[in-house]
């Protein structure tokens, strides 16, 4: 490894593809009962930096226990892996892949690594940055959705699928079920996933690392209404909408949703849409699913995967799990 390739991207999402995606889900989300949006539209710039902030919050534990597995076994997860290119979905940064791609490097493996994110901006970025810091390393970006184009993403050697920061926890069951089906599909008999997923604790620490003192959280579940206002001409006041962070016991997951301030009439430009919130209507805007690593393994189990290992966090926090297909 030594000469730098020039990274690659491939655009499997444009903007209208984007937009029009963008538009249905708003639709269906805001006519549903209770209305509901879908955690993607989150993450513009402003809402990419709240999550950035959040990482660092003292009491959002997750992607902490997340970095101290991957600092202390990427290397057996490399050896176990045996991979020569890693495939990272939901990409972003790719400040995670440094402690993956450091470990193939070790092991001798590596040849290659393909990012998939949404967002094409952070992804070259990244790429270009990581051609540069890992020469002989072939970059190969896809952008795009990991529910839509996973069949996209470029075959060949021995490929790590690496699905991390607990994103997995952000699909309901059927989501889950139906995502895990089509990765298994589109992966070899020697390929294997890393996933990575928060675990049921204590409710009050689940409840507090997503509502923070700071109200940085408060701030990222708002964001959506003014992406609303700013992409399909919504008239939202974000400072009318409480945030509400809440353990849902019979389904194992922290919902996060926006509650009404008083009765208001919302009107939506682009989808030509008018609706209405009464005083302490609750909008879901996001749904964090907790495992425990039984439950985890038989949904694998139920979706064509075998375990072949699995690191707890220090104190049982946080799970990495390497599967592999069934044949
Ligand atoms: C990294 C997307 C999984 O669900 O914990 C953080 C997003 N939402 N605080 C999570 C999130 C509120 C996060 N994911």
């Amino acid at each position: 490894m030594n000469t730098i390739i020039p990274p690659t991207i491939d655009i499997h999402l444009s903007g209208s593809d984007l937009r029009g995606a963008m538009e249905q889900d708003v639709r269906s989300g805001l006519t549903a009962a209770p209305k509901r949006l879908p955690p993607v539209y989150f993450y513009d710039d402003r809402g990419s930096r709240l999550f950035d902030e959040i990482t660092r919050l003292p009491e959002y534990y997750p992607t902490r226990s997340e970095r101290s597995i991957l600092d202390a076994h990427a290397k057996d997860i490399a050896r176990r892996s045996d991979a020569d290119t890693l495939v990272e979905l939901g990409a972003g940064t790719c400040d995670k892949s440094r402690v993956l791609l450091d470990a193939m490097l070790s092991t001798g493996r590596l040849e290659r690594f393909v990012p998939l994110d949404v967002s094409d901006t952070t992804l070259w970025e990244a790429a270009t940055a990581l051609s540069e810091e890992y020469p002989g390393l072939a970059v190969s970006a896809v952008v795009g959705d990991f529910h839509r184009h996973l069949d996209l993403l470029p075959t060949g050697g021995r490929r790590l699928f690496a699905f991390l920061g607990g994103t997995i926890g952000n699909l309901d069951p059927g989501q889950r079920r139906t995502f895990l089906i089509e990765l298994g599909g589109v992966m070899a008999a020697d390929d294997c996933l890393l996933l990575g997923t928060d675990l049921v604790k204590d409710r009050s620490r689940l409840v507090r690392a997503y509502d923070d003192r700071a109200g940085v959280t408060a701030e990222f579940n708002r964001n959506v209404l003014h992406v609303l206002n700013r992409e399909l001409g919504a008239n939202f006041d974000p400072e009318r909408f409480g945030h509400v962070a809440r353990w849902n016991e019979e389904d194992q997951r922290i919902e996060m949703w926006l509650r009404s301030a008083g009765d208001q009439h919302i009107r939506v430009a682009d989808l030509d849409l008018e609706l209405h919130f009464g005083s302490g209507e609750e909008m879901l805007t996001e749904i964090s699913t907790k495992f425990s690593p039984d439950a985890l393994a038989a949904e694998l189990g139920e979706c064509g995967f075998e375990v072949e290992w699995m690191w707890p966090s220090d104190g049982d926090e946080f799970l990495m799990t390497l599967a592999r297909p069934v044949a």
